[in-house]
């Protein structure tokens, strides 16, 4: 493959639609959507991909009923409980990006485990999103930042993007080269506003759970024909 992103996001949109399309639950749309993301997952760490960063639930998902974000905890649960062994195994480290503080206290204490158990892999970067929201990661920075120049650590003339990107959950990582939504609709929602400063986006008709490995190859191969200028002129 010619030109293989470093930091792939992916906002996994429309396992709602699909259950409708289906006639069934929206829980088993969501369940459906987890079968496309092991497949998607497993395709990156064998291709190289550097970082993977999933959106699997904002902060704005609270909203949605009971049934619903029960049934997406439930499934972030089962994910962390049945993947574990393997991820570890392809060298996967797993990160959370967001408040894992405000998850239930079962899945707030999986998830560290993952984080933990992974923490010295090398292999795939994947970035799990859950209680995340892109407004508040950056309030969040600035927070950090607004204290250390309070208590004198630092200098207003040393808040730069290299400090400010520091703060962020992304730290030590590239920031996103190619951010795929799908289910066709053209929206960034929140989801890691600062690190997609320079992303090229692609906007797959295909609901979530339709989404294939194979989709996702054209997708990256689409991304390495892009000519990325970064504001500059080419040539
Ligand atoms: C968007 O579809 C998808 C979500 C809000 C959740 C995505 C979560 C998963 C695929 C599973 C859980 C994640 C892990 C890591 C196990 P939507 O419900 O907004 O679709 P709609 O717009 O068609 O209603």
């Amino acid at each position: 493959m010619s030109q293989l992103p470093k930091h792939v996001a992916i906002i996994m949109d429309g396992n709602g639609r699909w259950a409708k399309q289906h006639k069934i639950a929206t829980a088993l749309g969501h369940r459906k959507g987890v079968e496309a993301l092991r497949e998607i997952i497993r395709y990156s760490s064998d291709t190289g991909i550097g970082v993977l960063s999933l959106y699997a639930f904002s902060t704005e998902n609270w909203k949605r009923s009971r049934e619903e974000v029960d049934a997406l905890m439930g499934l972030i649960l089962d994910f962390f409980k049945s993947e574990i062994e393997e991820l570890h195994q392809k060298g996967v480290r797993i990160r959370i990006l967001g408040d894992v503080e405000g998850l239930p206290e079962k899945q707030m204490r999986t998830v560290r485990s993952a984080e933990d158990t992974t923490r010295n892999n090398i292999g795939l970067q994947l970035n799990i999103a859950l209680n995340y929201g892109g407004q508040a990661e950056i309030i969040r920075a600035v927070k950090s930042l607004s204290n250390k120049a309070m208590r004198g650590e630092i200098q207003l003339e040393d808040i730069d993007e290299q400090a400010f990107q520091k703060e962020l959950y992304t730290h030590d990582q590239p920031m996103v080269d190619l951010l795929i939504r799908t289910s066709g609709e053209m929206r960034i929602s929140n989801f890691l506003l600062y690190q997609c400063a320079y992303a090229e986006m692609l906007f797959p008709q295909v609901l979530w759970p339709d989404y294939t490995v194979e989709m996702y190859r054209q997708d990256l191969q689409k991304f390495g024909k892009r000519e990325r200028r970064f504001g500059g002129r080419e040539g």
